[in-house]
């Protein structure tokens, strides 16, 4: 299933955030794709908003993960920086633990992470992105029909 939604501003994808946040249910994981200031942490605010998450959300590049607690934990992870051979079976933890996991650059990963709700940014012009949003997964189509 998928659906692909148009957003003009900063404020718009916050909102979409938001909703993908308080559609999230425990063990979910939100993989992100999209060219560099695309977008990614900019949702992941949203997100956190939407799981009612009071503290500033920035990006774990260089910790490649950070936990925040809200109405589910999120776990926020970033993993430009590593790729398959890398390997770490740490982060696969995070994966079975009761929150949201929200993975930026997460193709980087794919062959760790199986079926999830994938969220592809593309950048169309200074403030417009296509957000594709799509999974196989049956779990997550309710996310998708409610957004
Ligand atoms: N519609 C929009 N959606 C998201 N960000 C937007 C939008 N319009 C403008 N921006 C700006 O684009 C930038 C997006 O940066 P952000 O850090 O969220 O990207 P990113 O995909 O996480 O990048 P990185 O690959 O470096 O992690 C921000 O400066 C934001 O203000
Ligand atoms: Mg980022």
């Amino acid at each position: 299933m998928e659906k692909r939604i148009i957003i003009n501003s900063v404020n718009e994808i916050i909102e979409l955030g938001k909703r993908l946040g308080e559609l999230a249910k425990p063990n979910m994981v939100y993989a992100l794709n999209g060219d560099l200031g695309a977008g990614k942490t900019t949702l992941t605010k949203g997100i956190a908003q939407g799981l009612e998450i009071e503290g500033i959300v920035n990006s774990p590049t260089f910790t490649i993960m950070k936990i925040y607690y809200g109405r589910l934990p999120l776990f926020h992870m970033d993993v430009y920086r590593i790729n398959q051979e890398t390997e770490d079976e740490d982060l696969l933890e995070y994966f079975e633990m009761l929150g949201l996991t929200v993975i930026e650059w997460a193709n980087n990963i794919k062959d760790m992470i199986g079926e999830v709700l994938n969220i592809d940014i593309t950048i169309i012009d200074q403030e417009k992105r296509e957000i594709l949003i799509h999974s196989l997964n049956e779990e997550y189509f309710e996310v998708i029909n409610n957004l």
